[in-house]
């Protein structure tokens, strides 16, 4: 398994290109079991995630070809064509969807289209159980037939979905993206109440109206959709990445250093920019992105709750943890999304970090300075908040488990030395 080395203590200075977010290519990229058409998705970040995505729809049906890089629409991702005639299969094995969770979303896709899905229960991860029972219920109430036997759900709409009006007891990305696609083929009308209105749950929306589907209330947390008999072929390009914009405008604060980021839309990441305001870093919007640097010299500790969108997103908060660390003052970080997202604490203590965790909150007081030491991943966003501490911290930091990074940073050691960081990647 590849390590990453990292010597601290280099301010970051230049550009970073924001990729397509990860988090809308996986959901775009299920879309495409509900169409005979072709699906071109542009400014595709080049990620394991998408990868294993790509190997789960092969295994459906769905045809897919690297049409060369996005330039028409002023990204720079990948260009992939996808296009499913047929359904092949209707079975999503435990081995492709316990390496990625997001594999639950074919459930949807997969019983709109053909009535019928086998898939594997995700199971828990690093961070939390992640239950799908909210995914579950939704369809049931479209009318589908939910059996769970040996660790896969088998569901089938024998009389097709039928629209519903469906209360989601507490907000799921990943419920409201299955269902929003499931009901763009029912009969009739649909509804969904306290849906989350995540920047890639309305990209996802936009790229199923440009297929022929009618939905109305996209960004708000009630979502009506309108079943349409067949849904037809569309281009879209893929909306930027807020969390790598959060993370690598964070790279530049705890460095000291001053990144413009390529293709980042500042109007995707208002509460962040909130709490960075708040902690003395600048993001200013520039006619090519955003740009990141300290304001006066100092970061300032914060407080911060994560919350749905339009909150600060969890998806941070491993990364401003990294942040405060080095800090003046204290910062309380409560997480209020995963009930075990703190497996990055312990590492960053490793590295002279002093921070207490009393249930879903930890208190972090800023350190004179952070120490490098050889740390390990846990998970995608664990991983990237250690990469930022080893970025500030003395002497040498040696992540371990880098593939955690890989399935949601693109090139991270290519962008980050551009910028002058001392950072390089053991092929071990
Ligand atoms: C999506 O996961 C993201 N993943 C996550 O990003 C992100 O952290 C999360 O949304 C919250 O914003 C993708 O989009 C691929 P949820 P998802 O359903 O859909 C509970 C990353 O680092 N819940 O909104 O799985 C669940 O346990 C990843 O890029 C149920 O109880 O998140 C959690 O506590 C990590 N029952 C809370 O809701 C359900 O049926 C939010 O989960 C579904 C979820």
């Amino acid at each position: 398994m590849d390590k990453i080395r990292i010597r601290g203590g280099r301010p970051l200075q230049g550009e970073i290109q924001i990729s397509g977010a990860k988090n809308a290519a996986l959901p775009l990229m299920a879309a495409a079991l509900l169409t005979d058409d072709t699906l071109c998705l542009s400014n595709l970040p080049h990620l394991a995630d998408i990868t294993t995505m790509a190997t789960l729809l092969a295994q459906l049906g769905v045809v897919i070809n690297l049409n060369g890089q996005s330039t028409d629409d002023g990204h720079i991702g990948r260009v992939l064509d996808l296009r499913c005639r047929d359904i092949g299969s209707t079975r999503a094995d435990y081995d492709l969807v316990r390496k990625m969770r997001a594999s639950i979303l074919v459930l949807g896709p997969l019983l709109a289209r053909c009535g019928q899905a086998q898939v594997s229960l995700p199971g828990g991860c690093a961070i939390g159980t992640r239950p799908v029972d909210l995914h579950l219920k939704g369809l049931t109430q479209l009318g589908a037939e939910i059996d769970l036997r040996e660790g896969y759900i088998h569901a089938t709409a024998p009389r097709g979905l039928q629209g519903a009006r469906i209360i989601f007891p507490t907000a799921s990305v990943g419920a409201t993206e299955n269902l929003l696609m499931a009901a763009s083929l029912a009969r009739g009308r649909t509804e969904l109440v306290n849906a989350e209105r995540e920047p890639e749950i309305g990209d996802l929306a936009r790229c199923l109206v440009a297929m022929g589907a009618s939905i109305a209330g996209i960004g708000t947390e009630t979502i009506v959709i309108d079943g349409v008999e067949r849904l037809h072929g569309a281009r879209h390009a893929i909306v930027p990445d807020r969390i790598e914009t959060g993370t690598y405008a964070m790279a530049a604060a705890i460095t000291h250093g001053d990144i413009e980021l390529i293709g980042a839309d500042p109007g995707l990441i208002g509460a962040v920019a909130e709490v960075l305001d708040r902690a003395q870093v600048r993001l200013e919007p520039t006619n090519r992105g955003v740009r990141a640097s300290r304001k006066d010299g100092v970061i300032r500790g914060v407080d911060i709750i994560t919350e749905p969108y339009p909150g600060f997103p969890t998806d941070l908060q491993a990364q401003i943890m990294a942040m405060m660390t080095v800090a003046e003052g204290a910062a309380m970080i409560t997480e209020t999304i995963f009930e075990n997202r703190f497996m990055h604490v312990p590492e960053l203590s490793r590295m002279g970090a002093n921070i207490t965790v009393h249930g879903s909150s930890a208190m972090v007081r800023g350190v004179g300075s952070l120490i490098g030491a050889p740390v390990m991943a846990t998970d995608l966003r664990a991983s990237v908040s250690l990469v930022l501490a080893g970025l500030v911290a003395e002497g040498d930091t040696i992540l371990n488990r880098v593939y955690h990074l890989d399935r949601g940073y693109e090139r991270l050691t290519e962008k980050l030395l551009a910028c002058g960081a001392d950072i390089e990647r053991l092929k071990t």
